[in-house]
């Protein structure tokens, strides 16, 4: 008996040897369609291929891609468990042509496949036809030799697939399996169509047409080839099982869960088994492919499914988280067809075992809740909204979880009131924030969040995405188009632009649309709406157009880069300088980092190498950044740094990096950095390349402020200080490693040569040692005036010292001038101080000057002026006054 392993392989296998390129399944979050909230059928990456808008090195392509059907168009949720073949996540088996072959050709594909390498009896099969397809029904009369009554013509949109309202389409072909008249139902068409005993197994899909959003189709230019064939489906077929679950592959998944909870996995509790092995898969595989349980968006579809499992291993009577524990099984299963599921296997652990712990806390009390509300309640009567929504709001539960423990009892919820309670919370949500004091012209975001919510952040895994735009803001009002030359603030419902948070600036690059083009130059976030700042580069852009979305990838890249390299700085700083140096704010440019912390003191220069060095250790480890959604309480508990006063809401993203070793404080093996952060960050720590710190300085009171670079930036600074250095080493004409002592005895000898010139300045203004013979006799005193240029006020005390010793006694006066700054200073020898002060003598002369003050004692003072250009009158002035002493 074929495995499901089997038989992916074998449908592969076969379109391979027909010259099929095997290509691997997308992920499960488009990447290309911003309507589609995820891959729901295989053609979905090829949609552009099948449009023309994209050619590719192959034109046939073969591939088992991983679908989910929960949220959205195609929604199997809520049958899940109850069914033999609902899934919220299958594998869809597909060949593709683009423009190669046709009907002609997938026709017999299909058949020989299903007959010869499956070896399926050809009088099983039966097969619908669009009613219009004449050229299908000749084909499978001639290659299959079925009957006209096993070539059903089906007149309706069964048999005419569309992925959505637009996009590619066309006429459709379906195989069925016929169980036997020992099973119920009716061929497809009949009355009884919905019977099990008909199953389809296969859908071939003649891509021909293109359908626009104004319900106009066009002919494509070329006809392509887009089939779907569930793995689940034909497994059980193959494996002689009318059920899925009962397939190898989900069997094994449910007897992992029996397994895990002690409970027969055939026994009462078969459907939370089901259940369970299901939502185990599209769980694992949706954080596999980078969504994260959160309120919003794809997050809460997978929230929603996680909790919905979680109730029912609570069901069967589990007392510890579940889920988590099943990881293995599943990777067992299905590891080597998608090694992706080995790859986050610590992440895919750890998210479902968090989320399943701290639902538990609220799960037992949820549903006491909705066991004392339904006492209350009429037989058969539905859940009051309010109720539903009280579980919603105060316990967590989804609304459809509250759906499916109510379907057990034949009860549903009262959807308008639930609305209508969901709709009071917005309003009172509403009015809280505008009392906030946010500026008034916001108010058209908060309204824009409100009719259509937060805008999913795509950038964690991806730099490019589509998106739908949503709104056209100019100048604060809201604008169907914006065209060339205008500046716009768009906002789309996806985008991968980082929305400048937590210190890491916002995104720039491109939106392109079918009509032109805007250069977008800073992304913002209000009211959890991404507004992407832009300019209208070319043609225009309008509301409600699908919108390619690039973002500067070089630029994000030095940004993830610094981003990555503040938390090994924020963990080297706490180890080199204590445990109290805490994040007081910082700053992820492109082309630099920014970090401030509390501490009192400049940093040492060696403290500085040694944290330096520290962050490229780490760098050169080159260990995998890891990211977890946990709450606050786990993350503290983890040890995780977070912003202190911060606010942070049920849930936080938590980045960690790095291995301690030997070397490093703690325990080997222990995560070295531990931050709550909502940025982006590096795959690894090796791709920050390099670290390099510009300095250290004061920002505030007790905050210090490092800047420093990352990547090329930190290689080019370090580049252009060894050319400094080399260039310094060539004017010394000394080795680099001699510079220090050179520049060292350079500076000793200049404060000598220094000290020589002051003295010769000193000589020389001494008139070459002559003075004396200047000096005048008034009435008996000998007084010596001097005018000198180039002499600073600190050489003026030696100076007028000299002159007076030269005297012998007598009261000098020395005007002097350097740098732009007179200065005056005045002595008397010591024998005369008690008749003429040498502060009288320095404020008569600066008042002379036109200046006022000077100050010192009586053998000596000094005191500035504002020029010398009264110098003589100065000189006058004071032998008058030493004349009335006299
Ligand atoms: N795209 C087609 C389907 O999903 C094959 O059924």
């Amino acid at each position: 008996m074929p495995s499901l392993n089997d038989i992916r392989s074998t449908f592969l296998g076969y379109f391979e040897k027909n010259g099929h390129r095997v290509v691997d399944s997308s992920p499960l979050v488009p990447r290309n369609d911003p309507t589609l909230m995820f891959t729901n059928s295989g053609m979905v990456q090829f949609k552009n291929l099948f449009t023309g808008i994209e050619t590719r090195d192959y034109n046939r392509a073969t591939t088992a891609q991983k679908c989910v059907r929960a949220g959205g168009k195609h929604n199997d949720l809520d049958n899940v468990g109850y069914t033999a073949r609902h899934h919220t996540f299958f594998e869809m088996l597909g060949n593709f042509s683009f423009g190669d072959y046709f009907k002609d050709q997938a026709i017999p594909y299909a058949w020989e496949l299903l007959t010869r390498d499956f070896g399926i009896p050809r009088d099983r099969l039966l097969v619908t036809i669009y009613h219009t397809d004449d050229e299908a029904a000749a084909i499978w009369k001639k290659v299959a030799g079925l009957p006209d009554e096993r070539i059903i013509r089906i007149p309706t949109s069964d048999n005419f697939w569309q992925m959505g309202p637009t996009g590619p389409c066309g006429p459709c072909t379906e195989i069925f399996y016929d169980h036997g008249d020992h099973i119920w139902g009716g061929p497809p068409g009949s009355p009884d169509e919905d019977g099990d005993r008909f199953i389809e197994i296969w859908n071939l899909v003649f891509m021909q047409n293109e359908q626009f959003e104004d319900g106009s189709m066009r002919a494509l230019d070329m006809q392509s080839i887009d089939t779907g064939m569930g793995l689940e489906r034909i497994g059980a077929l193959l494996q002689g099982k009318h059920d899925n679950y009962d397939t190898d592959l989900m069997r094994a998944l449910i007897e992992a869960s029996a397994h895990a909870t002690s409970a027969d996995p055939d026994g009462p509790g078969k459907v939370h088994h089901r259940v369970i092995a299901d939502h185990l898969r599209s769980t694992s595989f949706l954080i596999a492919d980078g969504v994260m349980p959160s309120n919003e968006g794809r997050g809460y579809v997978l929230r929603r499914i996680m909790r919905r499992a979680m109730r029912h291993a609570h069901m069967l009577g589990a007392s510890d988280p579940v889920m988590h524990r099943l990881v293995p099984a599943l990777v067992h299963e299905m590891g080597a067809a998608y090694p992706e599921l080995g790859r986050a296997q610590a992440l895919i652990t750890e998210t479902l075992r968090s989320e399943e712990t701290r639902f538990r806390q609220t799960l037992d009390r949820g549903l006491r809740l909705l066991d004392d509300e339904v006492s209350r309640l009429p037989e058969g009567a539905d859940l009051p909204g309010a109720a539903a929504f009280k579980l919603y709001d105060t316990y967590g539960f989804p609304l459809d979880l509250t759906q499916d423990a109510l379907r057990e009892q034949g009860r549903a919820v009262e959807i308008a009131g639930f609305d209508a309670a969901m709709a009071e919370q917005k309003a009172k949500a509403r009015a809280a924030w505008s009392g906030s004091g946010e500026a008034a012209d916001a108010a058209i975001w908060f309204n824009l969040a409100e009719q259509h919510g937060a805008t999913e952040f795509l950038g964690y895994d991806t730099e490019e995405a589509e998106g739908q735009i949503l709104a056209l803001v100019i100048d604060g009002n809201p604008q169907d188009s914006a065209g060339e030359g205008t500046r716009v603030g768009i906002v789309v419902n996806q985008s991968p632009f980082y929305a400048e948070s937590g210190g890491q600036v916002g995104d720039t690059g491109l939106i392109l649309t079918e009509t032109g083009a805007a250069r977008v130059t800073d992304t913002r976030k209000i009211a959890g709406v991404f507004v992407h700042q832009a300019e209208v580069t070319r043609g225009q852009v309008q509301r409600g157009q699908g919108a390619q979305l690039s973002v500067d990838h070089a630029r994000r890249g030095t940004i993830r880069a610094n981003h990555s390299a503040t938390h090994l700085l924020h963990e080297a700083l706490r180890g080199v300088l204590g445990d109290h140096v805490a994040q007081r704010g910082s700053l992820n440019a492109p082309d630099r980092l920014r970090f401030d912390f509390s501490h009192n003191h400049a940093v040492s220069t060696a403290d500085m190498a040694r944290i330096e060095a520290e962050v490229n250790e780490f760098i050169r480890q080159n260990s995998p950044v890891e990211t977890r959604i946990m709450t606050p309480e786990d993350a503290r508990a983890l040890g995780a740094q977070a912003l202190f006063g911060e606010k942070y809401g049920d849930e936080v993203r938590v980045v960690s990096m790095g291995r301690r070793g030997n070397s490093g404080k703690g325990t080997d093996g222990q995560t070295y950095s531990i931050e709550l952060c909502g940025g982006t960050h590096v795959a690894r720590t090796g791709d920050i390349g390099a670290f390099a710190l510009l300095g250290d300085s004061a920002s505030s009171a007790g905050v210090r402020r490092i800047e420093a670079l990352t990547g090329q930036a930190a290689l080019d600074h370090l580049r252009s200080s060894d050319a400094q250095l080399s260039e310094i080493a060539g004017v010394l004409k000394a080795q680099a490693g001699d510079v220090v002592n050179r520049v060292r005895a350079l500076a000793d000898e200049r404060k000598q040569l220094a000290n020589e010139v002051a003295q010769l300045k000193r000589q020389l203004a001494m008139g070459g040692g002559a003075g004396g013979s200047e000096a005048r006799d008034v009435g008996g005193i000998r007084f010596l005036g001097r005018r000198v240029e180039g002499v600073g006020g600190k050489e003026l005390g030696a100076l007028v010292d000299e002159m007076k010793s030269q005297l012998g006694s007598g009261a000098v006066l020395v005007l002097a001038e350097a740098d732009g700054k007179a200065t005056v200073a005045a002595g008397v020898t010591a024998d005369l101080t008690a008749r003429i002060s040498a502060v009288a003598l320095v404020q008569a002369a600066t008042a002379a000057l036109g200046g006022k003050g000077g100050g010192g004692r009586p053998d000596r003072a000094q005191g500035g002026a504002p020029s010398l250009a009264d110098a003589d009158r100065a000189i006058a002035e004071v032998e008058k006054l030493i004349g009335e002493s006299a």
